[in-house]
């Protein structure tokens, strides 16, 4: 029997352009590394190793919230010790909270033997979110646990697809060192758009969809566009106008908010075109005198790691 485990849970960026909540990928790099081990105590314990604050109060802490809805869905009293040993820093926008929830819940599944596939593991991650942000998407805990490019193609019932990506579709992140809580920035979006914008939104998200199966690189590129979210949430987003600026005049097939900021990603053809656009965006930071960090990654086709077992 496994008794303890050690993952590596991937960041996601998610919305990906006009995909508002229903598509998202994983990235190689950054992740949150957690070990889980059964513990007899009478609570879950959490244990932060990490260099980044977070709460140690298992009714508070996403992780152990999904946890707990895993477990009482087996009917289950088990309790787990959990330490963080990496954590992506919160208010990042490539999926911190998705990582812990979605992570918890998969290495319990491993020590409680797999009662369910990777893909039924989504809802209870799901829950995690809720707390985190008020709203119980999936688009950053499904690629977390699944890997890949994934399409949310509906919330009721759940129906989760895995979408290929062309070889070679390569993405830049550079993380400004601010945050933004993602129920913030739900809160100023419009609840209802026009039917034209509803359009436009849909005419790009069935294109990139399209030409991430097909690998039409150009189709991606005319598809990139998110006229719900974005104009919106770009305010709250330092320099958004100027690194986006940079990363299309380095080559980027298109660039916007990843998940909900404030982080921005860019896609591009290959490896060297993806890392002059990471130093791109992070020399118009760094002209602002704005702290930032750069992440460059193929997209992550196998989602969760398993690190250690024993
Ligand atoms: N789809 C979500 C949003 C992702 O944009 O609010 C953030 O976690």
């Amino acid at each position: 029997m496994v008794k303890k485990v050690e993952i590596f849970c991937p960041a996601t960026v998610a919305n990906v352009g006009p995909g508002f909540d229903i598509l998202g990928f994983a990235l190689d790099a950054p992740g949150d590394i957690i070990c889980l081990e059964r513990t007899t105590e009478k609570k879950h314990i959490i244990q932060n190793d990490s260099e980044i604050d977070l709460p140690l109060n298992p009714e508070k802490n996403v992780a152990t919230v999904a946890l707990d809805a895993f477990l009482s869905s087996l009917n289950s009293n088990e309790k787990f010790h959990l330490t963080f040993k990496q954590k992506i820093p919160a208010g990042s926008g490539i999926g911190s909270s998705a990582a812990s929830s979605a992570g918890a819940v998969f290495a319990a599944n491993l020590l409680l033997e797999k009662p369910y596939t990777e893909a039924d593991l989504v809802p209870f991650a799901m829950k995690g979110e809720e707390v985190a942000s008020g709203s119980a998407h999936a688009d950053n805990v499904a690629p977390a646990i699944l890997g890949g490019f994934v399409l949310v193609r509906s919330y009721e019932p759940l129906d989760i697809l895995g979408i290929p990506s062309p070889d070679g579709l390569y993405c830049s992140v550079v993380h400004p060192e601010i945050s933004i809580a993602t129920a913030d920035s739900r809160k100023i979006l419009k609840t209802s758009v026009p039917l034209k914008t509803a359009i436009t939104q849909c005419g790009n998200v069935a294109g990139l969809v399209t030409g991430l199966i097909t690998g039409n690189f150009r189709l991606i590129r005319d598809s990139m566009h998110d006229v719900i979210a974005e104009p919106i949430r770009s305010f709250l987003i330092p320099e958004y106008d100027r690194v986006k600026k940079a990363a299309m005049n380095t080559g980027a097939l298109g660039c916007s908010i990843s998940g909900s900021g404030p982080s921005l990603f860019a896609l591009s053809e290959n490896k060297d075109t993806a890392e002059q656009i990471g130093k791109a965006m992070e020399s118009v930071y760094s002209e602002a005198r704005i702290g930032s960090k750069v992440y460059v990654s193929m997209v992550n086709m196998k989602g969760m790691k398993v690190l250690l077992e024993e």
